[in-house]
């Protein structure tokens, strides 16, 4: 049995900041025991470290954060290849950058690539679980399971369900995309710490009939999440107005299909109205907010005081490539950004509630992460307040956790990231700086790729608008 011991300023939550003044649990000189991936014993230094057995070994930590691993609560794993490529707006950076990229995905060496390089680049960053979107590969999901598996990961994936308005080699023929959904669903659910979602990828690219089909499943199989898109882009709300035209909004469009439940994660809910959002509320189901993909493809801005008044479940992420990074930190900074922009303030404490112990509770995994209790599982982030010149400058002069905290979601990125444990082992270090992924020749491909199916859309470059 690996018996370990992590020492360092322990800060954790252990309630929602909104609902609460004492929701920081702090612990200045802490330290953490842990068994075979749990936390067996948390509390002070001086005390605990007086009854330690010498079969255990200590690392130490000191003036770095020990906190509960990060939870990136909607990501592409597929979309790493073009992250950070230049768009103009949701609809046309799809189909210029996505679709080709997921394309290559039919290969499964490119899966298992793309599926290691992204789980190094998610501990790299702190994130120690994820729901995230495979593309409509079956394939694709095998490889991120297998993985994650591996290397014993708390992570939710589902392929991506399309049948319409997609290039054809990214479409499910009749019901197959339903089929593979089952079959992952009991190769993956409940094994070790992996989960199946359901994942229409949104309303406009699937069928009356599939949407129906999965709306059955999400019935029938509460256990199961569901995870999609929603309301991200004004052209794209329009657009699924005019495909579903009996909708009283998008939301209803997932609503009246039976997706809209407990263990629902949609991504973005930036175009929702009162009624949507009371809806969403009743219904238990979380929202995957993303500023960053949001400010980058120019989508608008979440509005946190309305979410958070009509009583939404909200969680944190990234959404590359939307997203041009897989740090929550940034994420937070992002999310402080786009709240000041509507004239309201989100506070640091917020914020990393929203990013490990709120996600944590938003998607069910209460006691078990997102938090540094004893019994729950060893997912730490070890962050270093000193881990840049300007970092360390400004971290000296902070005055309280929430300064400092603040500092760190500012100015952070993974090099503030000393150390991730996933279960209680290292994974930091397994990152290498080698090129997994598109070669030009690749690239040239899925431009030309990109280039014929635009055609067909009668869509030019640079114009947002599909036009299928
Ligand atoms: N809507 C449908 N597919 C996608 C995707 O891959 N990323 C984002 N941000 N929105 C989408
Ligand atoms: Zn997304």
């Amino acid at each position: 049995m690996a018996r370990i011991a992590l020492r360092g300023r322990l800060i954790d939550f252990v309630a929602d900041p909104i609902a609460s003044a004492a929701a920081v649990r702090l612990v200045d000189d802490g330290l953490l025991l842990i068994d075979d991936g749990r936390i067996v014993a948390r509390g002070e230094y001086g005390p605990l470290s007086r009854a330690l057995g010498p079969d255990r070994e200590v690392t130490d930590f000191t003036g770095c954060l020990l906190l509960p691993g990060f939870v990136d609560a909607h990501t592409h794993f597929p979309q790493l290849d073009i992250v950070a490529s230049a768009s103009g707006g949701l609809l046309n950076w799809l189909t210029q950058h996505t679709y080709p990229a997921e394309m290559r995905f039919a290969d499964p060496v490119v899966c298992e690539e793309a599926a290691r390089f992204f789980l190094d680049e998610l501990a790299a960053n702190g994130t120690t679980s994820a729901c995230v979107l495979g593309t409509v590969h079956a394939q694709s999901v095998e490889a991120l399971f297998t993985e994650a598996q591996a290397r014993g990961m708390r992570l939710v994936a589902g392929k991506c369900l399309m049948d319409r308005n997609c290039p054809p080699e990214l479409a499910d023929r009749g019901d197959q995309g339903m089929h593979e959904t089952l079959s992952l669903a009991a190769r993956w659910h409940g094994k070790g710490r992996l989960g199946y979602a359901i994942t229409p990828r949104f309303a406009a690219s699937s069928t009356d009939r599939q949407l129906k089909l999965a709306g059955e499943l999400a019935r029938s199989r509460p256990d199961l999440y569901v995870q999609s898109h929603l309301a991200e882009n004004e052209e794209e709300v329009r657009w699924v107005r005019e495909l579903f035209p009996r909708a009283r909004s998008y939301l209803d469009v997932y609503e009246s299909f039976g997706l809209l439940r407990e263990r629902s994660v949609y991504a973005h809910c930036i175009w929702l109205d009162a009624t949507d959002r009371r809806h969403f509320a009743l219904a238990r189901a979380t929202a995957a907010v993303c500023p960053g993909s949001n400010l980058f493809l120019g989508s608008g801005t979440f509005d946190f005081a309305r979410a958070v008044e009509a009583g939404m479940k909200i969680a944190l992420a990234t959404d590359v490539g939307g997203g041009p990074t897989l740090s929550m930190l940034a994420t937070m900074r992002a999310a402080h950004d786009v709240a000041r922009m509507r004239g309201s303030s989100l506070s640091a404490t917020q914020l990393f509630y929203w990013a490990t112990r709120g996600a944590a509770q938003a998607l069910g995994w209460d006691d078990q992460v997102g938090t540094l209790e004893s019994g729950a599982e060893a997912d730490v982030v070890v962050l270093d307040p000193a881990a840049t010149p300007l970092l360390a400058k400004r971290a000296a002069a902070a005055d309280s956790v929430e300064s400092l905290l603040f500092a760190l979601m500012v100015l952070g990125d993974d090099r503030a990231v000393r150390e991730t444990f996933i279960a209680g082992r290292p994974s930091k270090g397994r990152r290498k700086p080698t090129l997994s992924g598109a070669s030009a020749a690749d690239n040239a491909r899925t431009r030309e790729l990109a280039r014929r199916f635009m055609g067909r859309l009668r869509i030019a470059p640079g114009d947002g608008v599909l036009k299928p």
